[in-house]
């Protein structure tokens, strides 16, 4: 250490005594002056560090755990459709914990997704999205989007049945937005399989993209503040320097809601360790996606394949017309019956239409 020694003072915390002076300092604070700690303590308000104001920094938690755990794997996975399902059977049977590990990134994937959702509604319900923080309501549909493809493709690299369906319904979709459909068709690349492709989208693409958005995400969160308690009369503004509380306890908060998350995960990898059925046979449909994706399931029996492409850009277009929709400055949800009644009853229907799909048999979709 340049300017001090370090001494272990009984009964107290490791002290550092600066040379310069008498002055004794705790480790805490030698980091916190070192690496500018300080800075972290700027106020935010008290309602920011409640659960539901929370839920994107748990979000950006789960996605820490994903990363880490998606590197171990990824050392144990073989991104060729031959190889990849033997793989995975090796990392679940012989690689060292990959079965838990494969199961926290599994479930881990299941909460992040929940939380991301519940997110937007938390901003939707609260009116977050309007000026002047309506940017940041489409850097957050473009991390929907992503979180979703991370998912999708983390689900075709296991290669088995459910894997492979959801392959070729990716191609399938692809088909049907034609030349827009191009990196996610096979023909886009004759020389490396598709498989091989959604591996790359999975572990470089899809994370650099959620790296550059999150930032920015981050940054205007940081410069509007955190939008005000949606009371009757709140309107919307920027909320930045005030506050009760403190990011660095906000920041505090979000690492035990970390812990949490990866306690949850541990459990239930434990009890319900993550699934991998047998080796896909090419055009046999006899599985389900998961829950983030069966709710298209009805609307591709009434429409086809074009369903899987059509409704989520429908989906993503209404999410994206809200803030130019809803212009008025009030944040209170008594204020804003019409839009949050629109938006409740296309939740009901998404969520009627997923119980549906899952309480039904599978049915052939595939051309
Ligand atoms: C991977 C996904 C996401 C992450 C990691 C994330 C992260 C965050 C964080 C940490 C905050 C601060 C407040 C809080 O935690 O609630 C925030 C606020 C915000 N997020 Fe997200 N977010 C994500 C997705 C979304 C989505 C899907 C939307 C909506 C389309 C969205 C829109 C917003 C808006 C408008 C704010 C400002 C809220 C306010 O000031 O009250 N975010 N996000």
């Amino acid at each position: 250490m340049r300017n001090g020694v370090l001494k272990s003072v009984k009964g107290g915390p490791k002290m550092a005594l600066d040379t310069r002076g008498s002055r004794r300092v705790s480790i805490s604070e030698w980091f916190k002056e070192r690496l500018g700690l300080e800075d972290l303590a700027y106020p935010v308000p008290a309602h920011a560090n409640s659960l539901l104001y929370s839920l994107g920094g748990i979000s950006f938690a789960g996605f820490m755990l994903l990363f880490i755990t998606g590197i171990y794997l990824a050392q144990f996975y073989h991104p060729h459709p031959i190889d990849a399902h033997a793989s995975v059977v090796y990392m679940i049977t012989r690689a060292p914990f990959g079965d838990l590990v494969r199961s926290v990134h599994f479930w881990t994937a299941q909460i992040v997704t929940l939380a991301v959702l519940i997110h937007l509604l938390r901003v939707l319900f609260t009116g977050a999205y309007k000026r002047p923080r309506e940017v940041n309501w489409y850097v957050g549909l473009g991390l929907l989007a992503l979180t979703l493809g991370l998912v999708f493709t983390g689900s075709v690299l296991k290669f088995d049945q459910e894997g492979l369906e959801a392959l070729q319904h990716n191609g399938e979709a692809a088909e049907v937005i034609g030349a827009l459909g191009g990196w996610f068709s096979a023909e886009f690349s004759l020389s490396v399989p598709m498989l091989t492709r959604l591996f790359n989208g999975h572990v470089t693409i899809l994370p650099l993209l959620f790296g550059l958005l999150v930032a920015a995400h981050a940054f205007l969160v940081k410069q509007h503040g955190i939008s005000p308690r949606p009371t009757v009369e709140a309107v919307s503004r920027g909320t930045a320097g005030e506050g009760e509380s403190s990011f660095s306890v906000h920041l505090r908060r979000m690492a035990g809601y970390g812990l949490v998350m990866l306690a949850l995960a541990l459990v239930l990898s434990v009890v319900w360790p993550a699934p991998l059925g047998q080796p896909g046979v090419a055009g046999a449909e006899v599985t389900k996606p998961g829950w983030m994706f069966v709710w298209l399931f009805p609307a591709e029996e009434a429409w086809g394949s074009r369903a899987l492409a059509v409704v989520p850009v429908i989906l993503g277009l209404l999410l994206a017309l809200v803030p130019i929709i809803d212009r008025s400055p009030y944040l209170s949800p008594a204020r804003r019956k019409g839009l949050l009644l629109a938006a409740a009853i296309i939740l009901l229907a998404l969520v009627v239409s997923g119980v549906v799909a899952t309480l039904s048999p599978v049915e052939a979709h595939l051309q």
